[in-house]
């Protein structure tokens, strides 16, 4: 299950990535905001970030105009490793290496064509689990620097 989130910046693209799963097949569940009135980011970064740490849904996407202001408050929960991908690159190399639990991305900074492929990627791309990736994690779960 994934876990959807977003404030009014963001509304447009989630209707956009809501499409993109629906279309694949894939399930998941919107925890708002619901139109484009504007909202404070933190309230939706934190319901989904909640979503996963309690293991209802696996992965989660978040959605504001540049995506960082929501990415840094879903990283204050503990067990949340958000990442801000603004590329195909960035997305498989997150996954892949800090077992990123959330993609974040900027409504204003990318189209919807571009997004997607960066979805796409984020969902598919498994972590490596090679020692020292498992390490790393661990050293940020575990405040171990
Ligand atoms: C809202 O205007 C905007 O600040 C928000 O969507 C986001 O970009 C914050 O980081």
């Amino acid at each position: 299950m994934i876990a959807l989130g977003s404030d009014q910046g963001g509304f447009g693209l989630k209707q956009e990535v809501i499409k993109h799963l629906q279309e694949k097949g894939l399930e998941y569940k919107d925890y708002g905001s619901y139109d484009e009135k504007s909202c404070d980011y933190p309230v939706y970064a934190k319901k989904v970030a909640n979503a996963i740490v309690s293991g209802e849904c696996d992965k989660g996407i978040l959605i504001c105009g540049t995506g960082i202001g929501i990415s840094i408050a879903a990283n204050k929960v503990k067990g949340i490793r958000a990442a801000l991908c603004h590329d195909v690159f960035s997305a498989q190399a997150t996954r892949e290496h800090n077992d990123a639990n959330i993609l974040a991305m900027g409504a204003r900074v990318i189209g919807p064509g571009h997004a997607l492929k960066i979805v796409d990627t984020f969902l598919e791309t498994e972590f490596s689990n090679e020692e020292r990736h498992v390490r790393r994690v661990g050293m940020i779960e575990n405040d171990l620097t």
